[in-house]
């Protein structure tokens, strides 16, 4: 599995300009990550430019309400020509099999974001009313989301092993909070390097800063991908 885990960029940007240059400087990168900030400035056309532009997307919108209206925009997604796009496992089995329902016949994979690696498990129990730690709740959800037919999961580094365990060998995962060592941590805590998420099982890492804030953003990304291949 090591061998084919595959770099995705993240555009998290402010206009379709920008977007553009940032998907000519990652090079033979064949992925982007659109997710709200730049989807809701800019909608669709940055979508159609990095399609154009021959990269695979990945709108990250992570959907999260009843099962009707999250299978209409799941549908809308699909048709707009992305290959992943997240909703909330929290958003429970109704909705997530929904919109796998909405998706079938296209080229879209769903992936479920479980728990946000923001909360911490006193925010969980005493906020939120969760009985189980995110170590717990997570490989959960993970497990449920893919029987209702999500084909992939997205988490954090540190928890791909009992995702995995949970999910089995088929459905992809997704980790963000990969940093090569070579770069800074920015705001990220837990972090992971490519190479260490690849060996852990991830299909794909999303990195964003370390490659934009690089002198070269290709440069970091042939070095990522590198790392990736071992
Ligand atoms: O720049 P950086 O590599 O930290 O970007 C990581 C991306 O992954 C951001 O778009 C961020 O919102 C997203 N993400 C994350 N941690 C999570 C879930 C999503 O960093 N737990």
């Amino acid at each position: 599995m090591a061998n084919t885990t595959q770099l995705i960029a993240v555009l998290d940007l402010d206009t379709r300009e920008q977007a553009q240059s940032a998907i000519h400087a990652i090079g033979d990168c064949g992925w982007v990550k659109i997710g709200f900030q730049l989807f809701t400035r800019c909608g669709p056309p940055v979508v159609e430019d990095a399609l154009s532009m021959g990269k695979q997307v990945f709108l990250d919108l992570k959907f999260h309400d009843i099962p009707n209206t999250v299978a209409k925009a799941a549908r809308a997604g699909a048709e707009l020509g992305a290959s992943f796009m997240t909703v909330h496992a929290a958003g429970g089995r109704q909705m997530i099999a929904a919109a796998r329902e909405a998706v079938e016949g296209t080229n879209a994979r769903l992936l479920a974001v479980t728990v946000l690696t923001s909360l911490s498990d006193d925010e969980l129990r005493d906020e939120i009313g969760l009985q189980e730690t995110a170590a717990e709740v997570v490989p959960r959800w993970a497990g449920m989301a893919i029987d209702a037919g999500a084909h992939g999961i997205v988490c954090s580094p540190r928890e791909i092993e009992a995702v995995r365990a949970a999910i089995g060998p088929e459905p992809a995962i997704v980790t963000p909070g990969v940093r090569p060592a070579w770069a800074g941590k920015d705001d990220q805590k837990r972090v992971m390097t490519p190479r260490e998420a690849a060996m852990a099982g991830a299909n794909f890492v999303v990195v964003g800063r370390p490659i934009f804030a690089h002198e070269s953003p290709p440069h970091a990304v042939r070095m990522i991908q590198e790392e990736l291949q071992g």
